[in-house]
């Protein structure tokens, strides 16, 4: 059956491998999003000040459950927890964090990479050894932001520069660490994911999938697709779809979305982050349609990742139908408001 006369599609429910969720009333705000289709997800560290601790992360995932209790009729929702890689992480820190049953990762934020990654990393290999150590040994997942942040490197090169400079020293140095390449943006990235040896996977967002760097342009600035990494050329946006359609099991879902008010975005100055929790599977099933492989979104969406972790798969289901969908123009958050990826679009697609 071809692709457009598929009216309705029942898939395994989906986990998110990659969500910021902030805290206090942003938190409140956008949890419910997150938990109405996916049953999972890996959540993102880089609060001010990061999760560091897992004390810290546990205490943080107790305010996450506090905040899916305020809302009625959610299905079950579990909140995956990651620690926030600094130059003095310990070993012990790692083990304790893999024993609380509740960390499922680290993430690597190479210091000024991208918002609130001021207490992040600045010489990995030289600072970080004793944690890279114990994560390979425990089989935690180190989740790497591939960005270098020499000024000196153009912003569009700046994933394909971490491929030589950092990712291939990493993971010759630590060949059993398991390691995701999160939100790849480039055929670079892409093509280095598929075909390196040893644990390795990546994650790729709704907004690589569907648009190239003119979005941030179209008729003037466009703040509401600036995320980090920045969105690339059309040929690196093929890349990632075909990577995505492909069905290899080392691409998976991860939306990276990350909420950021209105006026921080409409600004001098706009916060990097593109809020697509709302509507995040719509998004993925029109960039799947769109390359005529809806048979192949259940694998990224809801298998791979969890493969990938060593979790079990859901066993309950999510239902996209075909219905026209009109993305609303933004959404409560706090006392302020929140403009969804594509706000004011339609999409063929409604997650039921
Ligand atoms: O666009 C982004 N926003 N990229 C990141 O790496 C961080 C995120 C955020 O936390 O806002
Ligand atoms: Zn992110």
């Amino acid at each position: 059956m071809s692709d457009q006369n598929i009216t309705e599609l029942t898939i395994t429910r989906p986990d998110d491998w990659h969500l910021h969720l902030r805290d206090g009333v942003a938190l409140q705000a956008v949890v419910g999003h997150t938990a109405r289709q996916f049953a999972r997800a890996i959540i993102m560290p880089n609060l001010r000040p990061p999760v560091t601790t897992t004390e810290q992360a546990l205490a943080y995932r107790q305010r996450i459950e506090d905040a899916l209790r305020q809302h009625d009729d959610l299905p079950l929702f579990t909140p995956l927890m990651t620690l926030y890689l600094t130059d003095n992480t310990s070993a012990d820190e790692i083990v304790r964090a893999h024993e609380s049953g509740q960390v499922y990762a680290v993430k690597l934020y190479p210091a000024g990479a991208t918002t609130n990654s001021d207490a992040g990393v600045t010489d990995l290999l030289g600072k970080c050894g004793p944690a890279l150590q114990a994560l390979e040994r425990c089989g935690m997942p180190l989740l790497v932001h591939g960005e270098v942040t020499d000024p000196e490197i153009d912003v569009f090169d700046r994933e394909a520069v971490f491929i030589d400079r950092v990712m291939r020293p990493l993971r010759q140095a630590y060949p059993g660490l398991k390691v995701v390449f999160e939100h790849i943006t480039t055929k670079d990235g892409a093509e280095y994911v598929r075909d390196a040896e040893g644990p390795i996977a990546a994650t790729i967002t709704p907004q690589h999938l569907l648009y190239n760097r003119n979005a941030i342009f179209q008729g003037g600035v466009r703040p509401h697709w600036y995320c980090l990494p920045i969105l690339k050329r059309e040929i690196h946006r093929q890349a990632l779809l075909d990577a995505a359609t492909s069905g290899n099991s080392r691409f998976f879902l991860g939306t990276d979305s990350a909420p950021h008010a209105r006026g921080l975005k409409e600004h001098a100055c706009g916060c990097a982050g593109c809020y697509s929790a709302l509507h995040a599977m719509e998004l993925y099933a029109t960039a799947f349609e769109r390359a005529g492989r809806l048979d192949r979104l259940e694998g990224f969406a809801s298998f791979h990742g969890a493969a990938f972790y060593g979790l079990p798969r859901n066993t309950d289901t999510l239902t996209l139908r075909r219905e026209s969908y009109t993305i609303p123009a933004d959404v409560p958050f706090g006392d302020t408001s929140l403009v969804p990826l594509a706000a004011g679009e339609s999409l063929d697609w409604r997650a039921e």
